[in-house]
């Protein structure tokens, strides 16, 4: 690490074509360079992470992700953590993609703390895309 005016330099091992595409995007978006896009996408993932944490209260939650069903093991682990948290999740829905991905989508009732562990649980396992979470209240308050 070497720091110059406050900034820290960092090395991050991407895959290129994840690399790639990030620099399509925002090449089209018109950030001067790749450190000002990874700071926004940086600060986006916090916000989106504080947003999380504030999450408390009986939820409606829905996830949805995308994953590898030829990764060893995924299609396990995430029958576990839906075992794990059986009493919260209402329904579920999987829809074979293609070749290779599934589309999951997990309708959740409960705690908001619980429904956020649960996102997690999801989100932490290698092989997990494009994870997406929404809560709403209904009617609870
Ligand atoms: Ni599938």
């Amino acid at each position: 690490m070497e720091e110059e005016r406050g900034l820290t330099r960092i090395g991050v091992s991407l895959p290129s074509n994840l690399l790639n595409k990030f620099d399509g995007i925002i090449g089209g978006r018109g950030y001067s360079s790749r450190s000002e896009g990874i700071r926004d996408a940086i600060r986006a993932y916090i916000v989106e992470y504080e947003w999380m944490e504030r999450e408390t209260g009986e939820e409606i939650g829905t996830i949805t992700y995308l994953y590898d069903h030829s990764q060893r093991g995924l299609g396990d682990k995430l029958t576990d953590v839906q075992h794990h948290f059986l009493d919260m999740i209402r329904t579920s829905s999987h829809i074979h993609l293609n070749e290779q991905d599934c589309f999951e989508l997990v309708v959740m009732k409960g705690e908001g703390k619980k429904i956020k562990e649960l996102a997690e649980s999801i989100m932490s396992l290698r092989g997990v895309k494009h994870v997406k979470l929404t809560t709403t209240h209904g009617g609870y308050r």
